[in-house]
């Protein structure tokens, strides 16, 4: 049986004192931090077999690529898609313009439409932009309920129509972290024949994901946001689409056979990594994969939801103190909550908590559209990983209303 409270200890990085108080990190929807289990197997590859993958037929070379081959094997499993469904890239962003560039701007056109709720952060949400001024097609959005912060299926029904070829979403909001309803949206996306694209970069680190089952065409996520490194992101497609969309980049290790004047490109997935790829970072990826299942999903759930309640429970306390979107403790909600409190700019408040020894998010979250549309100019973000406690919880509570004082409010 895990030890649900003991999970702080297996991550270095926190036993550090930040401003001479214990170390409070709550900003892992920005970043995750990182096991030693994980740091172990990225100084370990990099320590006994980081040769170039693909290339050599050294023996080091040989347990590079089996390595390298072996992280995707371990990624794919895990989301529940196949070894050549998925593609190592960078990060989240770059999956999704991969999506943009190689599936969107040659399968859009005027009169078309790309269909997103209103609360995408801009990853999800830029591409699409660039991809309907480049043909001509509409950017057109779902907007959320303001008091359950979900998409009503009368904008499901409604916005996704015949005209709609590509359906964007996250599975998790970043700023509200309500979860959205794949499969409606899927349901809805096929009977339409439109693709589906999932962002979730939000949700593989905290609940059982499987692309396969949800039916979605194309989804993305980063190792960063799950315990593993930065650098690293996942771009899974449906092995047909991948098949007829053209490379990405260009150059080694993406082509079959190059003659003077063209080339003949390798099968998906070798046809979007081009060039030396990041082996240590998906080495890391995969290890971060194997400890989220050495703690299990149950214990990650439940102790996760128990201080979610906890946090907005407390929030709920609090008078000066107002929630960004559903303020009910019982709302189902995936390690995010975003706040204001009264008076206070939210920048104010993460300096203010920082003296505290307390890492919070604060400004837009990179959802300026979501912002705008619920008539709130930024906010501060607290957000949960494996590692935190009720001790973490309770201390930001704590420090909150100390922000109002240090600014010379009186409460
Ligand atoms: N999208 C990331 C966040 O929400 C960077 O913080």
């Amino acid at each position: 049986m895990v030890n649900m409270k003991n999970i702080a200890d297996d991550f270095p990085i926190l036993a550090q004192k930040i401003n001479g108080h214990r170390f409070v990190y709550l900003d892992s929807a920005a970043t995750s931090m990182r096991p030693n289990y994980v740091l172990d197997r990225i100084d370990a590859f990099y320590k006994s077999s980081a040769a170039n993958p693909h290339r050599g037929l050294y023996a080091l070379a040989e347990r590079a690529t089996a390595a390298y081959e072996d992280a995707r094997a371990t990624v794919a499993r895990f989301v529940g898609a196949d070894a050549d469904e998925v593609i190592f890239t960078r990060n989240a962003s770059e999956s999704l313009n991969l999506i943009m560039y190689c599936y969107a701007r040659r399968n859009l056109a005027r009169g078309d439409s790309v269909v997103i709720p209103i609360s995408e952060h801009h990853s999800n949400l830029v591409p699409w932009q660039v991809a309907a001024l480049a043909t001509g097609a509409e950017l057109r959005y779902m907007y959320i309920d303001k008091e359950t912060c979900s998409i009503p299926d009368s904008e499901i029904e409604r916005k996704i129509d015949k005209t709609t070829k590509i359906v964007a979403f996250a599975h998790v909001s970043n700023v509200l972290g309500s979860r959205f309803p794949v499969e409606k949206l899927v349901a809805r996306a096929r009977r339409v024949g439109a693709v589906t694209v999932l962002d979730a970069a939000q949700s593989v680190p905290h609940f059982h994901v499987d692309f396969h089952a949800l039916g979605v065409d194309f989804a993305a996520f980063s190792a960063h946001k799950m315990y593993g490194p930065m650098g690293v992101g996942v771009l899974y497609g449906r092995r047909e689409l991948l098949e007829k969309m053209p490379p990405f980049l260009f150059g080694g290790d993406m082509i079959e056979y190059v003659r003077e004047q063209d080339a003949d490109f390798a099968a998906p997935p070798h046809k979007f990594e081009a060039g030396t790829q990041n082996a240590g970072g998906a080495v890391g990826l995969a290890a971060a994969v194997k400890y989220i299942e050495s703690l299990g999903w149950d214990n990650i759930e439940s102790r996760e939801t128990a201080l979610m309640r906890r946090l907005m429970s407390g929030l709920a306390e609090q008078k000066r103190v107002s929630v960004i979107g559903s303020p009910d403790p019982a709302a189902e909600r995936y390690g995010v909550v975003s706040f204001n409190i009264d008076g206070v700019h939210s920048h104010d408040a993460a300096t203010i908590l920082d003296s505290f020894g307390i890492a919070i998010r604060a400004g837009a979250h990179c959802a300026h559209p979501l912002l705008d549309y619920l008539g709130v100019k930024n906010g501060c973000r607290a957000s949960l990983g494996v590692y935190n406690t009720e001790r973490d919880i309770d201390r930001l509570l704590e420090c909150i209303p100390l922000v109002r004082r240090k600014l010379g409010y009186g409460d």
